[in-house]
């Protein structure tokens, strides 16, 4: 069992450094343009190892493709952060740009793999990848949801001073400001958030959430990665185990809530397949009206892609 992992950035390296504690694949393969990054983390990843008892070998590729053959899962995070004079659109067909190259190269060498889209903005740099591989939508899956609603719970148990463990939950739409995570479908041991919290508190700890990981940039002048990253294992663990765990994910719409042609947040069964079913909720008229809400806004932005050589 080998899974790669494109970018040895924070986010790359952390979901080598989780996987490789958790000690259920034989291989893992870290991947950077720059030299030396991926050669140097593996290593320090490899040798913590012995330490913690995990057979998983970890070795870095600078760029090189050829040796991530045949793996299982491919993990994307590379791309590159907003930096001070660059429009979004300019972030938007940059990153599009390195999606595009990367799944192509990845694809080629692992054309069974299941991808996992981990870099921003993420709904629309999954339909990319999308585009670009020709595979089965299935098979590209953007993580997004797994993030956001654990961000959502820890918020939710500070406020109620309950075991954020306890808190079940499900999210929609885009990993932005648009997301929105569902009130009428989150419960605490069974018991619906709304005999806990009205709708007003909840909808502030909405906005909380929508901000969580700007709060974490403002913090760190850098975008998260512990949490992003235990999102993703808990991805590749309902994969490589075919757990069939629901998990909320971006993943390519046709026809599912009445939505066509775009990558956004759902409810997914996430299984050896990858996406094996898509579940649709019976939305109400204020979810679906901020479910449109969130479609327009990714759909606006998948306009403002450039022209690729898909
Ligand atoms: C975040 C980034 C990883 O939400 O998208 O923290």
């Amino acid at each position: 069992m080998k899974v790669t992992i494109i970018g040895a950035g924070n986010v790359g390296t952390s979901c080598a450094s989780l996987l490789a504690q958790k000690n259920i694949v034989k291989k893992i393969v870290l991947l950077d343009i720059r030299e030396k990054l991926s050669e140097g983390k593996s290593l320090d990843i490899s040798q913590m190892l012995p330490i913690i008892r995990s057979n998983t070998q970890v070795i870095g590729s600078n760029n090189d493709y050829s040796k991530t053959k045949n793996s299982e899962i491919i993990i994307i995070t590379c791309g590159i952060p907003r930096k001070p004079g660059m429009s979004r659109d300019d972030l938007l067909n940059h990153n599009a740009k390195i999606i595009n190259f990367v799944t192509k190269k990845s694809i080629f060498f692992s054309p069974k793999a299941k991808i996992i889209i981990v870099s921003n903005p993420l709904d629309i740099m999954a339909y990319v990848s999308y585009l670009t591989a020709k595979i089965d939508s299935s098979r590209i899956i953007g993580m997004a949801g797994i993030l956001d609603t654990s961000r959502y719970r820890f918020f939710l148990s500070k406020e109620l001073n309950c075991s954020h463990t306890d808190i079940q939950t499900v999210l929609l739409g885009g990993h932005g400001d648009t997301m929105i995570p569902l009130y009428r479908y989150t419960t605490i041991s069974g018991i619906p958030l709304m005999e806990f919290l009205s709708k007003e508190k909840n909808q502030k700890i909405i906005e909380k959430t929508k901000k969580g990981g700007e709060q974490i940039v403002n913090l760190l002048g850098i975008s998260a990665w512990m949490a992003p990253s235990a999102s993703v294992l808990e991805m590749v663990e309902s994969i490589l185990h075919n757990s069939k765990k629901i998990l909320s994910c971006s993943v390519f719409l046709n026809g599912e809530y009445n939505l066509y042609n775009l990558y956004l947040g759902v409810p997914i069964i996430l299984g050896k397949n990858g996406v094996e079913k898509i579940l649709e909720l019976k939305l109400n008229i204020e979810e679906m009206n901020l479910l449109k809400e969130s479609a327009n806004y990714v759909k606006n932005m998948i306009k403002k892609l450039h022209n690729f050589n898909f």
